[in-house]
C-alpha cells in the first residue's frame, strides 16, 4: 500500500546570513566556504521560533493537499529539538493547526525527514491513518559553537512539510543507524539536578569533518544503490535525486560514483548551507511548487546524519 504526496510546503526566516557576515565574526572568507562547502548564505531564525516556520510550511502543505486538519490522523516532527523538551513540536503545530490526531517526534537529526516516511509507510500499511502530516525542521543555529570556523559555517535553519495520504508511491525505503558519538555529536545538557557529579560539556556540535565526509558518500551510494536494487531500477530511470544537503563536495562526490546526470541532482546547499532535517523536503517542496517534478516522475531521496543515521527512498510523484 505505502503512501503518496498530497501536497508539500516549505519555510525559512528572514535573516539571511552571507559567508561575508561570518567573515566578520571568525577567520574565514567567503572564498573558503563557498569553495569548500558551496555555501554562500544561510537562514537563521533571529525574532522567529521554530514553530513559527513549522506552522508557515505545515500550512503551505496543507493548503496544497486540501486536506483539513480534523482529518489527519498523526503529525510527525522530525526534529533535534524543538522550541521546547515540553511540549513535543509536534504536539505544539497539532494545537497550531486546530487538529485532533496524535503527534510525536522523531530524533534522527539530518536523517529524520527519510525516518518519519519509513514511520509513515508502516502506520498507512498497517491502516492505521488516511491522512498524515510530517514537518521536518531544525533549529542548528542554538546548537552551533559561533566561535568555531569550522562548523559555524555549515548550518542554517528552516523547515520543510509534507502531507501525505494513502497511496502505492513509495516503491522502496531503507534506514540505517550505527551508534557513534565520536564523529558527530552535540552533548546534552546535563540540567539542573543538584546530585549531579559528572560534569557538563557545552552543548555544542563537535565534528570531525573528514571522517564524516566519507561516512557521507559511502552511505549515499549504498543506500541508493540498495533501494534501486529493490525495485530493479537504474539510476537513469529516476528524473531526480534530492540528497541531503551539507556540503557540494560529497553531493558531487556521491553523484560521480553513481554516475548521476547534472540534470538529476537537486542542490539548495548554496543557498540554505545544511539545515539538517528540513534539507530535503525544503526542495522537495521547491520542485513540486516550480512543477519541475510531475506526476509520474520517479524521484530518490537520500541523507545521512548524526546517530550515525542514514537512509534513503525511491518514490514516485
Ligand atoms: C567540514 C568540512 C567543510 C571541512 O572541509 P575540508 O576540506 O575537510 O577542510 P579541512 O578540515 O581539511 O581543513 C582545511 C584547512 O582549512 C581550515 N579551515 C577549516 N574551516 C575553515 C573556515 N571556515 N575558513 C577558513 N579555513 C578553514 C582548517 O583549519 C585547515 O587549515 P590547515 O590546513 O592550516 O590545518 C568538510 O570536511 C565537510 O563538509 N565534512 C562533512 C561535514 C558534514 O557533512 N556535517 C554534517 C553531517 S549531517
Amino acid at each position: 500500500m505505502s503512501l503518496k504526496i498530497l501536497g508539500a510546503g516549505k519555510a525559512h526566516p528572514s535573516f539571511s546570513l552571507s559567508n561575508s557576515i561570518l567573515s566578520g565574526m571568525v577567520d574565514t572568507s567567503d572564498q573558503w566556504i563557498s569553495t569548500r562547502t558551496g555555501i554562500r548564505r544561510r537562514f537563521i531564525n533571529t525574532t522567529e521560533t521554530l514553530l513559527d516556520i513549522c506552522m508557515a510550511a505545515a500550512t503551505a502543505a496543507m493548503e496544497i493537499s486540501g486536506v483539513k486538519p480534523r482529518d489527519l490522523d498523526l503529525i510527525i516532527c522530525p526534529t533535534i529539538q524543538g522550541d521546547n523538551i515540553i511540549p513535543a513540536l509536534s504536539c505544539e503545530i497539532q494545537r497550531e493547526l486546530g487538529a485532533s490526531c496524535p503527534a510525536f517526534d522523531i530524533n534522527a537529526a539530518c536523517t529524520g525527514f527519510v525516518y518519519a516516511l519509513d514511520v509513515a509507510k508502516s502506520y498507512f500499511d498497517a491502516g492505521r491513518a488516511n491522512y498524515m502530516l510530517i514537518v521536518a525542521a531544525d533549529q542548528m543555529s542554538k546548537f552551533i559553537n559561533w566561535q568555531d570556523r569550522e562548523t559555524c559555517v555549515l548550518f542554517g535553519d528552516g523547515a520543510g512539510a509534507v502531507v501525505l495520504a494513502k497511496g502505492s508511491n513509495l516503491k522502496a525505503i531503507k534506514i540505517t543507524a550505527k551508534g557513534d558519538s565520536s564523529l558527530l555529536a552535540i552533548p546534552g545538557s546535563t540540567g539542573n539536578s543538584p546530585f549531579w557529579q559528572g560534569g557538563s560539556p557545552p552543548s555544542y556540535l563537535h565534528m570531525k569533518g573528514k571522517e564524516v565526509f566519507k561516512f557521507a558518500v559511502n552511505s549515499m551510494c549504498r543506500d541508493i544503490t540498495d533501494v534501486l536494487e529493490e525495485v530493479g531500477m537504474d539510476i537513469g530511470d529516476v528524473a531526480k535525486v534530492i540528497p541531503h544537503q551539507a556540503n557540494i563536495r560529497i553531493i558531487q562526490s556521491a553523484a560521480e560514483k553513481l554516475g548521476l546526470r547534472d540534470d538529476q541532482l537537486v542542490t539548495g546547499v548554496d543557498r540554505y548551507g545544511n539545515t539538517s532535517s528540513a534539507s530535503i523536503p525544503i526542495l522537495l517542496g521547491e520542485l513540486l511548487e516550480s512543477g519541475e517534478l510531475k506526476e509520474g516522475d520517479i524521484v530518490v531521496l537520500s541523507a545521512f546524519g548524526g546517530g550515525l543515521t542514514s537512509g534513503a527512498c525511491i518514490m514516485e510523484i
